[in-house]
């Protein structure tokens, strides 16, 4: 079996904004409480200190599931596979287990960076290929692109958010889906019902709301500083939202609260 697929691995560690010391005590605490999976890329600028703090946790290379994405400002013939090269020194790794295309290009002609990225898997410098911040069409464009399994498509999820498109399209193409701004950068704090459901479970907001996404059947990244939070994030296994718990977080998605639109990244889409 991929060990990214076992369900250790369907709670992420993400990484970004951090560096430096602040992300070696981040990485430590969640390795520490049973973190093995985590999300980097190119655009954060921290793959050298993720390196160095994956390294300093002692974990063995083949129970880590590593994640990077390629830089759009990378989609060309000479520039993709020697960035993804030097991703793999930064991160003093032979090969990463999901290697991702962060965004879809500006020009929206998602093939040839596919086709980019499927050479980086045959070329063995990574274990699995996916994409991140693709819409319902380009879901769809892609499976008749790439030649084999697209692991995940990484985009905002949460629950001011709707998503039920994606979803959808997720089934129908066998593209999974993962989370990014799995709490909304703190956003779905503003709203009492998480912390309310959470009082029947004995769990946190965070806890509630992280669980609703993984009930979604969403692979879930996540990010603190916060050694508490940290291991909370993670300890979302030993409870199962009720059905009606579940209909009750799926009204706020009509809150339709969005991080990441045009104004943030020149590369957003038209989102469905
Ligand atoms: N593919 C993409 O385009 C993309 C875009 C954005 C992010 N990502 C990835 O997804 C990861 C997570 O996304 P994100 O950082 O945007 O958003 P997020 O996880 O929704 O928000 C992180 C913020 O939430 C707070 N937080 C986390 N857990 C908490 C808890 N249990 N209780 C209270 N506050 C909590 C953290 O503060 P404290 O430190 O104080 O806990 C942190 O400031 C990133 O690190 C990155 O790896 C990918």
């Amino acid at each position: 079996m991929n060990i990214c697929f076992h369900k250790t691995y369907q709670r992420a560690f993400g990484t970004f904004p951090l560096t430096g010391e602040v992300l070696t005590q981040a990485v430590r605490a969640a390795a520490k409480v049973g973190y093995r999976a985590f999300d980097t890329a190119q655009m954060y600028g921290n793959e050298g200190d993720t390196g160095v703090a994956l390294a300093a946790t002692g974990i063995a290379r083949d129970d880590l599931c590593i994640t990077t994405k390629v830089h759009p400002d990378n989609f060309s013939e000479s520039l993709f596979l020697p960035s993804v090269e030097k991703s793999l020194k930064d991160l003093k790794v032979a090969d990463v287990d999901v290697l991702l295309l962060h965004w879809p290009p500006i020009d929206g002609d998602i093939a040839p960076s596919l086709r980019l990225l499927q050479k980086a898997l045959e070329a063995g410098l990574t274990r699995n290929i996916g994409v991140s911040n693709y819409t319902v069409q380009m879901m769809r464009e892609a499976t008749q692109i790439v030649d084999g399994p697209i692991v995940t498509n990484q985009i905002e999820f949460h629950p001011l958010l709707n998503q039920d498109k994606l979803l959808a399209v997720a089934t129908e193409t066998g593209i999974p889906l993962s989370s990014y701004s799995s709490v909304a950068r703190g956003e779905v704090f503003k709203h009492a019902i998480f912390a309310e459901i959470g009082t029947g479970y004995g769990k946190s907001a965070a806890q509630i709301v992280l669980r609703w996404i993984l009930q979604k059947g969403v692979a879930l990244n996540t990010m603190s500083t916060n050694p508490v939070n940290i291991a909370a994030n993670f300890e979302i296994m030993d409870f199962t939202l009720s059905s009606i718990d579940m209909a009750r977080i799926e009204a706020m998605t009509a809150t339709g609260f969005r991080i990441v639109g045009k104004g943030l990244v020149p590369w957003a889409p038209d989102w469905d």
